[in-house]
C-alpha cells in the first residue's frame, strides 16, 4: 500500500518528466531547422552581394581600357607662307600632347613619335619620351615642332590652298605600352591618335584642331 503509493506519486512525475523531455525535442529541432533555414538565407544572400560587388569590380575598377592620345593646345611660334611664285610654308609651333589613361592603374609607355603629314607627306616629327600616366588622370608632354614644305614632291594643290588662306596638316601617333592593374594585373595597349589641324593663313592662328 505505501508502496504503491510511493510508486503512484512517482509515476505521474516520471510521466510528467518523460512528457516533457520527449516534446522538448521536437521544438529543439524545430528551432535548429530554422536557424538553419535563416542561415542559408544569409549565406545565399551574401553570396549574391558578393557576386554583384565581384560583377560591379570586373566592369569598373578591373576593366583595361586603352588610353586615349590626343594632342592639347597648340601654341604658334612662327609661320611664314608663300604663295606666289614656289608656293611654300615653315613654321614652328608647340604641341600639348595628352595620354588619358581612364584605367585604375597607370600606363607606363614607351617613347613614341607624333607624325606631322601634308596630304599623306610627312614633314616632320616630334618625339614623346617614354613615361607613365598614373591612374585615372592625363599626362600632358610638350613638344616642339618644326615643319616644312620642302620634302613635298608637288607644291600645285599647296598653291591654291594657301591661295585660299587655309592650311590642313594632319597629325598622327601612336604610344605602345602597359596598363598595371593592382600591380599584378598587366596588359599592352597602345594608345593611337589621328588629329587634323587647320591653321588660318592670313592670321596666322589655329582655325581648328579635331582628334579622333
Ligand atoms: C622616331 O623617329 C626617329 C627618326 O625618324 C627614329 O629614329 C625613331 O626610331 C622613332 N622612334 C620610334 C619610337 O618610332
Ligand atoms: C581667317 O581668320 C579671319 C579672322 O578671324 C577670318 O575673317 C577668315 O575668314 C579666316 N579664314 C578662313 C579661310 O577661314
Ligand atoms: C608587352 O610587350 C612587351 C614588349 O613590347 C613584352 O615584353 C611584355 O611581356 C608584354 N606584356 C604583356 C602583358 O603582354
Ligand atoms: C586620319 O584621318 C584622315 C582624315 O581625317 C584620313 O584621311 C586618314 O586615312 C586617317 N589615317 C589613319 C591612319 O587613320
Ligand atoms: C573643326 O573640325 C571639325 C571636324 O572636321 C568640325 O566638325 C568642326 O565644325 C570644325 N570647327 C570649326 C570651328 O571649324
Amino acid at each position: 500500500m505505501f508502496e504503491k503509493n510511493q510508486e503512484y506519486p512517482l509515476a505521474p512525475a516520471n510521466g510528467h518528466h518523460r512528457s516533457d523531455e520527449e516534446a522538448a525535442p521536437p521544438s529543439s529541432k524545430e528551432l535548429k531547422g530554422k536557424k538553419r533555414i535563416k542561415c542559408a538565407v544569409y549565406v545565399a544572400v551574401l553570396a549574391v552581394v558578393q557576386a554583384g560587388i565581384i560583377l560591379l569590380l570586373a566592369l569598373t575598377v578591373l576593366k583595361i581600357r586603352t588610353p586615349k592620345l590626343r594632342l592639347g593646345t597648340l601654341t604658334i611660334e612662327s609661320m611664314q607662307t608663300e604663295t606666289s611664285g614656289l608656293p611654300s610654308f615653315n613654321m614652328r609651333f608647340n604641341a600639348q600632347v595628352k595620354v588619358k589613361n581612364t584605367n585604375f592603374g597607370h600606363y607606363k609607355f614607351d617613347a613614341g613619335n607624333v607624325t606631322f603629314l601634308y596630304q599623306g607627306v610627312t614633314i616632320g616629327q616630334a618625339m614623346v619620351p617614354k613615361a607613365r600616366a598614373k591612374a585615372r588622370s592625363t599626362k600632358k608632354v610638350d613638344v616642339g615642332v618644326e615643319l616644312n614644305s620642302a620634302s613635298l614632291p608637288s607644291t600645285e594643290n599647296l598653291g591654291s590652298e594657301l591661295g585660299s588662306n587655309v592650311l590642313t596638316l594632319n597629325s598622327q601617333a601612336k604610344l605602345s605600352g602597359e596598363v598595371e592593374l593592382l600591380k599584378v594585373i598587366k596588359k599592352n595597349k597602345s594608345a593611337q591618335m589621328n588629329c587634323t589641324i587647320t591653321f588660318n593663313v592670313s592670321t596666322k592662328m589655329l582655325q581648328n584642331l579635331s582628334c579622333k
